[in-house]
């Protein structure tokens, strides 16, 4: 029977890249929770949602509405803000750096967490991010708490953006990477923790196929 695979831990540890494979791999969807706070970042920026404004906040937030279309001529996911394709905007360094910041106000989290378990109700969903195990999906079959060291997460973020055109020295990458983590862990209620009975996976020195069998031997026990 269909299971959660909840795969969790700090960004560009090759989260997103396993979990897609994974879910190609099971014939499972696949969620990219990150994306969403992403697209709900895009939006505050577009309409100019002043983050301290609870009511500002809450209105914008029944105005977002976040989907996962899969594009069959590239063969790639695509997340679309109010049926529109965010995906390469959402990537941006300027969402990036403000990301994290929009995922800590409460009412940001309470609307998406609850869209994430509606989304995934029927299970057979492979989703990442950072409090999948934990709070979203306590109860999630398989969890995966993956991490690797800076130097290592900063250069292949350096590979991606480059890939999409965008070239950003290595230092920025490792000061936005310190300053996301560093908010995601020190705030209270962090959502960055690994469940305690979440397997931890250290990417460092692991390529992204030993990556993908060592999570879909976790779903075969
Ligand atoms: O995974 P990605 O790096 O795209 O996530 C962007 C940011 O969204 C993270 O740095 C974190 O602040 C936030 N996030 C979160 N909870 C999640 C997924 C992402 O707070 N489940």
């Amino acid at each position: 029977s269909k299971i959660v695979i909840a795969i969790d831990g700090y960004s560009s540890c090759g989260k997103s890249t396993t979990a897609k494979a994974v879910a190609a791999r099971m014939g499972y969807g696949y969620i990219d929770t990150g994306a969403m706070y992403r697209a709900v970042s895009l939006f505050f920026i577009r309409e100019h949602v002043a983050l301290s404004n609870e009511r500002e906040v809450a209105d914008a937030l029944e105005k977002i509405h976040i989907t996962f279309n899969h594009n069959a001529r590239t063969g790639k996911n695509e997340t679309c803000l109010n049926g529109l394709n965010v995906e390469e905007e959402i990537r941006k360094m300027y969402i990036s750096n403000i990301v994290s910041e929009v995922s800590a106000i409460p009412e940001v989290r309470w609307a998406m967490v609850a869209q994430q378990q509606k989304m995934g109700r029927r299970r057979g969903v492979v989703m990442d991010g950072r409090d999948i195990g934990t709070k979203v999906f306590p109860d999630a079959e398989v969890k995966v708490f993956m991490t690797a060291d800076t130097y290592t997460r900063a250069r292949r973020r350096q590979q991606e953006l480059l890939a999409k055109g965008e070239l950003v020295n290595l230092q920025d990458i490792i000061d936005n990477l310190e300053k996301r983590d560093h908010i995601d862990t020190t705030r209270s209620e962090s959502p960055l923790r690994q469940a305690s009975d979440a397997k931890l996976l250290d990417t460092s020195h692991m390529t992204i196929e030993e990556q993908v069998d060592w999570v879909i031997e976790q779903a075969d026990q």
